[in-house]
């Protein structure tokens, strides 16, 4: 029998110390595409999630909201578990650090830390920062704050126990040396070795005395044990860590271990030293991701609506919010969340590319073939093996991704096929088979083609996307046939049966209006906030400031030539020139109003930095700017001076 393939993947356990932002969900969500992908693919996948409940961050929010600990906590922690539930995420196991599994667990890893000479008693003095529960000497601290996080730290003074890190700091070295895949991306690593490794480890304070919301020492019950050490074996204990026949022993190390760049010191530290002190190995891959942030800066809890990932999911659907987080941002680097964006996302590839080919290929099936699959002919036409061989590789590159951990690249491939598809539409242009009856043949192959692409694309979406293609399924008519949505029915071409009722019942993402979007949701954020009137916040969030403007590379450039787009009525083909032989193509909108000859010398103003864009099959690497009326008038806008090409509009 071929041995089994398993796959451990943990998120960081959030601190119960508050709803949780669209930031948090990150990780959850990113750990939960991958989980799904692997199980797919056919691995038996263990999913761990939970929350970091104990310490002196939550033990004081706990007391400022008049609640017990325990109360304070169970109420948030409800609330994570139905975000988790609205976003989707299937975990296989949440543990919670107040559970009697784990203490019991982490009160024997400190005995035994003890027993074998790796803690021992002492006092500590020195820094102390609550909110990220990290300890500091006075040489860290930056302008005598907390060098992590910039916000104020403490002094205490206390008997407290210690964890000799040093001892253990050259195995650590040479084990990231030895390891490269272990800490990623690969720029983290050196981060850690040249900042915290190489100047010298210094022992770590394990216990506190002045607070008592922890897991007590058990020898020594005056202390609670350091909440970061409670914290980082919730991912041996849910396994059930040191028990004959447990999940532990099919499943660690773990495979891989997410976490946000924040807290990778003690992920990548701290936690590879108390699992070498076990005995035990380390976990094959730990990824500290970036962070999301708002234009304005850093993410915080009490920004307001417009970030609460339940609001955005009840609005714009989970498998929208989860799209975007995943394609957004290339995995591992900061991003920033803007609700522009996330609508735009929506509209051009959910909308666009995703909806408007499953919805024009529904109605075509209905309109021609009454909803009822033709069978396929070969035909050895080249538009029908260019879908094919694309929509057969897909799958394997989609692998190689998930592999190296790049979610946004694999679906940035997947897309390559909706657009393949859509443009399969484009080229074999059907509503002009339909009109002659001796190339019914020839429709229904385009037809059953579309319907097979549109079925490989649902399949590699369940990852991503857990809900769409459930109406995919629907719509083509496979519901009941699980078969059609396995990977290994990527394997060959041509799975779905000829014959099979289609019909197109919903638009899978409606079009939305940016600017009612944007308006309607900076109305929410007034009701977070609280200190502006509705109104006067509407007024005020619709202009827009100097640097928002300045975001806008605007150049004069010159047309070098010009042509009409075949098939395309309203589109000329324009390339400029912007000085230092930066010559730009541009797809505009403008074949009404201009004849491609009158353009080609003019200087035109020109977005130089917006996103290239593919618009019938063309590149597009800019805008030429044009005034219109109401009416439909046109006219493109100009220097009234000689200037050179490439010169700054502001
Ligand atoms: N409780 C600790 C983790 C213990 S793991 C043994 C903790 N909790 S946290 O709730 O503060 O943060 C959890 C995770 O959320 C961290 O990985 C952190 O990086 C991540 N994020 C918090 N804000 C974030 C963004 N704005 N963007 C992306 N990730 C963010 O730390």
């Amino acid at each position: 029998m071929p041995e089994e393939k398993t796959f451990y993947i943990t998120t960081p356990i959030y601190y119960p110390s508050n709803k949780l932002h669209v930031g948090n969900s990150y990780t959850t969500v990113a750990a939960d595409a991958l989980a799904r992908f692997k199980r797919l693919t056919g691995y038996r996948v263990w999913f761990l999630t939970g929350t970091d409940e104990h310490g002196q961050k939550i033990q004081r929010q706990a007391e400022a909201a008049g609640k017990e600990p325990r109360v304070f906590v169970d109420e948030i922690v409800a609330w994570i578990k139905e975000l988790w539930e609205e976003l989707d995420i299937d975990y296989d196991d949440f543990i919670r650090t107040t559970e009697e599994r784990h203490k019991e667990k982490v009160a024997r890893i400190f005995e035994q830390f003890y027993e074998q000479g790796d803690i021992y008693k002492g006092k500590y003095e020195g820094w102390y920062c609550t909110p990220d529960e990290a300890y500091w000497t006075e040489r860290q601290l930056v302008d005598g704050k907390c060098p992590d996080c910039g916000r104020e730290v403490e002094l205490i003074s206390e008997e407290a126990y210690f964890f000799r890190m040093s001892k253990y700091a050259q195995r650590l070295i040479d084990h990231i040396e030895a390891n490269p895949d272990f800490i990623q991306p690969p720029s983290r690593k050196n981060e850690m070795i040249n900042n915290f490794l190489k100047p010298g480890l210094e022992d770590l304070c394990v216990s506190r005395t002045s607070f008592d919301w922890g897991i007590p020492v058990p020898f020594d019950p005056d202390h609670v044990i350091y909440v970061w050490l409670d914290a980082l074996s919730n991912y041996i204990t849910a396994l059930g860590f040191g028990e004959e026949g447990s999940l532990y022993e099919t499943f660690w190390p773990a495979d891989v271990q997410l976490i946000g760049k924040d807290i990778l010191r003690f992920h990548t530290i701290y936690w590879p030293i108390f699992l070498m002190a076990l005995g035990q190995p380390l976990p094959k891959v730990v990824f500290g991701h970036g962070w999301l942030m708002l234009q304005e800066g850093k993410m915080s809890k009490s920004r307001g609506n417009a970030v609460d990932p339940r609001v955005l999911a009840d609005r714009y659907t989970s498998d929208a919010l989860r799209y975007y987080l995943l394609r957004e941002i290339p995995f591992g680097q900061d991003g920033i969340f803007s609700l522009e964006n996330f609508i735009v996302r929506i509209n051009t590839d959910l909308a666009n590319d995703l909806g408007n080919l499953v919805s024009r290929t529904l109605t075509m099936a209905e309109r021609y073939f009454d909803g009822i699959l033709p069978e396929p002919s070969e035909t050895g036409h080249e538009t029908d093996r260019d879908l094919r061989s694309l929509a057969l590789e897909t799958p394997a590159a989609l692998e190689e991704y998930i592999e190296q951990l790049k979610l946004s690249d694999a679906l940035a491939e997947l897309w390559k096929l909706v657009r393949r598809s859509n443009k399969y539409i484009d080229e074999n242009t059907p509503w002009d088979l339909a009109k002659d009856p001796a190339k019914k043949d020839r429709l229904g192959t385009v037809i059953y083609n579309l319907i097979e692409s549109i079925r490989f694309i649902g399949v590699m979406l369940q990852p991503f996307m857990p809900r769409t293609p459930g109406s995919i399924w629907s719509q083509l008519g496979i519901s009941e046939n699980p078969d059609l949505r396995s990977w290994a029915s990527l394997e060959q071409w041509g799975s779905v049966k000829p014959g099979t009722k289609v019909s197109r019942e919903e638009d899978l993402f409606p079009r939305l209006n940016l600017q009612a979007e944007i308006r309607e949701m900076q109305v929410d954020k007034t009701v977070d906030n609280g200190d502006a009137p509705a109104g006067e916040q509407e007024e005020q969030e619709t202009l827009i400031s100097l640097d928002q403007f300045q975001q806008v590379d605007l150049r004069v450039a010159e047309v070098v030539s010009a042509e009409r787009i075949p098939r395309a009525d309203k589109l000329l083909k324009v390339e400029v020139d912007l000085g230092n032989s930066d010559r730009r193509q541009v797809v505009a909108g403008i074949a009404e109003h201009y004849q491609p000859e009158e353009l080609v010398g003019r200087r035109v103003l020109f977005v130089s930095n917006l996103k290239p864009v593919k618009l019938r099959g063309v590149l597009s690497q800019g805008m030429l700017l044009a005034a219109t009326t109401e009416d439909g008038r046109l006219a493109l806008t100009t220097v009234d001076r000689d200037i050179p090409s490439g010169s700054r509009v502001s």
